[in-house]
């Protein structure tokens, strides 16, 4: 037997042998374009090379592409399980020539593998035609030899593939298998072609055209070609059964579903172990391409597709969650052809498991709730439906999506009133607009509620790209919506999905460029998030005419989002390395993570030794050398908190959070050396760091310290710096850098060994130098000496007065210094004359001349000092002249 694995690979190799460079599938969510949900066929990520807008280094190529449907147009989500060829997520094989060879060698390509390498017998195949292709017509007589009844025109759009409304398109050539005359149906183009009898296997689509908008459509640079086999469809066909289910592949996973769940693969139950196949391959490959379950876009359609099969898990009968117990089944089944699967493994199981247990909670009263509206027939309308406030109660408190109640219904015949549904869907808005309104927010922000509300939140896909396309849906500008801005205007743009980070959790919002498909330019300076979800781009139209509806192309920065990565993961390390070094009190109380710095703000009381910041420093490089992975995993708040994740206290928390773990873990360790609840975006591995540099620690409040480091090339520029100052430094006493500590202590102690001589110098001239005698003057006996000393320092008035003093032996001394614009005063009285005259007195009458408030001190020798150094004079005149009253009077 062919099994599924052997056809993939022959499908390849045979590719390989003829020319084609084998492209690893691309990941489920579209980089590349802005409307499709989920990549549904294997040209999507050639989209653009089929156009010409994107070149690449080969002209052939050929995938195993993962494909999902389940959202938007191609929703076959009701049907799975219960039909042949119903799925969620399947393979298509592929091969593609962009320019390079059409029609003829694509033909006889695709006719040499199905009946050669694969040993499909001509007389079992039937091929069809666009109706005017004579061309394809003639070819499929001289390449395979057919006859005229088996290659059958078709004029419908069966055989014109396109995308979907825009994109590159053509007429296309079906082969189809015939299962035989035991199975009912018909061949195609006839009446009854719907049946399982003839089973289309491989469509070649001739891609000549691109439909640039509904109308218009032009021709593709060159002729190309675009190919797609159902891998599943394919190996039923090679393994001999009519049912996809029966195939090697999915049968192994059926199987260990009935295994996990103790029940007959093909019993009654069978249905839901084909349900659970089909949706553990949607679920695990969608959470290894990054999308996780979540209430709204692509989120929310896996945790529908998640929900169906957990219910289905429920009706096996299993106590406990069951869908993770099968990951290993798929990982071994698909593993080595996508090893996405492996690398993610323990994230696929972690959030089955996850959702599966939280799901069960409400599962079963819901069910409950459900029989018993049914049987009371409280919750039915008139025409028997289920009402729609029954099914809005249950995916409102029991989080049953709508499309679960309707395929339990569906088990039973009956229906939901989905009118009234979605009735009480607009009350629900209507109510939280009505709360929000009441809520007190600024007037301005109610614009962003009204948009929030009418599309609902931004798909974020940047943790995983910096570059995908989007759809603007809303512009704004002046605080007004608008249907179009142009060239100069400042505008605030949302689109339905962006690799833009909104500004969150200290981390700044990414800058970047957008271009649309019609050329306009819109460079964001910032991005912002309104009402939690809504990213909000803002930036200024730099050319162009941008509108609402058009398709852009959305470039994050690539070098400051890196940087914005760095300190991000950064302040998780310096965060974990404060606690360990200064204790477990310490916790975050504001972050700021910038492209080329970061502060991080903690609670602790006292300033951090230099011993501590060398600790901390060298405890974060150290886990950045050692250079292990950045683990993110999803998880309910309350159980990453259980499991030691360190969360903000109030910061509000989704129903789900990212877990952020990094920094290793040494053989003592419990856990990764940092945990943390984070919705930021991180480096890959520590090593991505760089390098850490703490700049500064200092207070910034009561029992708050603040820390600013840089890392990168941030600390690369930083350290720089500091060795050219250093450099500056040591140039200017020209002395080495390494000689700059011994060097400066020592011109301190010279500097202060020069100022005490200075100071004796200086007394000796203010007090003995020449002329400082003749400067004595006599007032009736009572010797005066007075002086203006410019540049003496105030704190040596005292010493020069007592020195003076002792040199008169009986006297009144007055020294003013001036200093800087101001002066101070000393007055001395020796002893002997203090009952006639006080110091304090006099220098009270100086202050009053320099601007001063009085002064003080004992009657010997008290001191004064005033703003105003320009009347130094005066205040020693003051005294002389007080002096002189004094001794008049006596
Ligand atoms: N793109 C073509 C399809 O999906 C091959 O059928």
């Amino acid at each position: 037997m062919q099994t599924a694995n052997d056809i993939r690979r022959v499908f390849l190799d045979y590719f390989r042998q003829q020319g084609h460079e084998i492209v690893p599938s691309s990941p489920l969510v579209p980089r590349n374009d802005p409307t499709l949900m989920f990549v549904n066929s294997g040209m999507v990520q050639f989209k653009n090379v089929f156009t010409g807008a994107e070149k690449r280094d080969y002209v052939r190529a050929s995938t195993a592409q993962k494909c999902v449907r389940a959202g938007g147009k191609h929703n076959d989500l009701e049907n799975v399980g219960y039909t042949a060829r119903h799925h969620t997520f399947f393979e298509m094989l592929g091969n593609f020539s962009f320019g390079d060879y059409f029609k003829d060698r694509a033909i006889e390509l695709a006719w040499n593998l199905i009946t050669r390498e694969y040993g499909l017998p001509k007389d079992k195949l039937t091929v069809t035609v666009y109706i005017d292709d004579d061309e394809a017509f003639n070819l499929w007589k001289k390449i395979a030899g057919l006859p005229d009844q088996r290659i059958i025109r078709i004029p419908t759009s069966d055989n014109f593939w396109a995308m979907g409304d825009t994109g590159p398109c053509g007429p296309c050539s079906e082969i189809f298998y015939d299962h035989g005359e035991g199975i009912p149906g018909g061949p195609p183009g006839s009446p009854d072609a719907d049946g399982d009898r003839f089973i289309e296997i491989w469509n070649l689509v001739f891609m000549q055209f691109e439909q640039v908008t509904k109308t218009e459509r032009i021709n593709l640079p060159r002729p190309s070609i675009d190919t797609g086999m159902g891998l599943e469809r394919l190996a039923a066909v090679l393994q001999g059964k009519h049912d996809n289910y029966d195939i090697d592949l999915m049968r192994n996973l059926i199987e260990a579903s009935a295994h996990a769940s103790g029940t007959d693969p093909d019993g009654p139950l069978n249905v839901s172990h084909r349900v659970i196949a089909d949706h553990l391959r949607s679920s695990a490959f969608l959470v290894a391409d990054g999308v996780m379950p979540s209430n709204d876009g692509r989120g929310y359609v896996l945790r529908r597709i998640m929900r169906r099969a957990m219910r289905h898990a429920h009706l096996l009968g299993a106590k406990d969650p069951l869908m993770w117990k099968l990951v290993p089944a798929l990982v071994g089944e698909m593993g080595q052809a996508y090893p996405e699967l492996g690398r993610a493994e323990a994230v696929i199981t972690e959030t089955l498991k996850l959702e599966e247990t939280r799901f069960k909670q409400t599962l079963e009263t819901g069910l409950k709730e459900l029989e018993g509206a049914i049987a009371t027939k409280s919750g039915l309308t008139a025409d028997g439906k289920l009402s729609g406030s029954v099914a809005f109660a249950l995916s409102d408190s029991r989080g049953f999506p709508l499309d679960l109640t309707q395929s339990i219904l569906r088990d039973k015949g009956m229906e939901v009133d989905v009118d009234g549904f979605n009735a009480e869907l607009e009350k629900q808005r209507e109510r939280s607009r009505a709360a929000w309104a009441g809520s007190g927010e600024a007037a301005t922000e109610k614009i962003w509620f009204e948009i929030r509300q009418r599309l609902g939140a931004t798909d974020f896909l940047g943790y995983s790209t910096e570059k995908a396309e989007g759809q603007v849906l809303s512009l704004v500008k002046d605080g007004q919506e608008v249907a179009e801005a142009k060239a100069g205007d400042v505008v605030a743009l949302v689109a339905n999905q962006t690799p833009f980070y909104g500004e969150s959790g200290g981390q700044m919002g990414d800058a970047g460029r957008l271009v649309t498909a019609g050329g306009a330019v819109i460079e964001v300076s910032d991005t912002q998030k309104k009402l939690g979800d809504l990213h909000v781009h803002l930036g200024k139209v730099v050319k162009g005419h941008v509108k609402a509806g058009d398709a852009v192309e959305m470039l994050v920065d690539h070098a400051r989002r890196s940087g914005l990565r760095a300190h991000h993961s950064a302040t998780h390390l310096l965060h974990e390395a404060l606690r360990r070094r200064l204790g477990t009190h310490v916790t975050q109380k504001g972050s700021l993570v910038a492209p080329d710095r970061l502060r991080f703000d903690f609670s602790h009381t006292k300033g951090m030794s230099p011993e501590d910041i060398a600790w901390v420093e060298h405890e974060v490089n150290r886990r950045i050398r050692a250079n292990a992975d950045v683990a993110t995993k999803l998880m309910t708040p309350d159980d990453a908190i259980a499991a030691g994740a360190m969360a903000l206290f109030g910061e509000k928390y989704g129903e789900e959070v990212r877990v952020v773990s990094m920094g290793g873990r040494e053989s003592e360790e419990p856990k990764e050396f940092s945990t943390e609840l984070c919705g930021g975006t991180h480096v890959g591995r520590t090593g991505d760091i760089g390098f850490l540099k703490i700049v500064s620690e200092g207070a910034v409040g009561a029992g708050l310290r603040r820390i600013e480091a840089v890392t990168g090339a941030a600390a690369e520029a930083y350290v720089a710096e500091q060795q050219k100052q250093l450099a500056e430094a040591a140039a200017a006493i020209k002395a080495l850098p390494q000689e700059l500590p011994a060097r400066i202590v020592s011109l301190l102690e010279e500097r202060r060994k020069l100022e005490r001589e200075l100071a004796e110098a200086r007394k000796v001239i203010a007090t003995g130098g020449s002329g400082a005698a003749a400067e004595v003057q006599d007032m009736n006996g009572v010797k005066f000496y007075g002086r203006v000393l410019e540049g003496v320092p105030a704190k040596e008035l005292k010493g020069m007065a007592d020195e003076l003093k002792r040199k008169l032996g009986t006297g009144v001394v007055a020294l003013v210094a001036t200093a800087d614009g101001k002066a101070s005063i000393v007055v001395g009285v020796t002893d002997d004359l203090t009952k006639r005259f006080s110091a304090v007195d006099l220098v009270k009458a100086a202050s009053a001349a320099i601007g001063g408030q009085g002064g003080g001190g004992r009657p010997d020798m008290a001191q004064a000092g005033g703003p105003d150094a320009a009347r130094a004079a005066e205040a020693i005149a003051a005294i002389e002249a007080m002096l002189r009253d004094h001794v008049k009077a006596a």
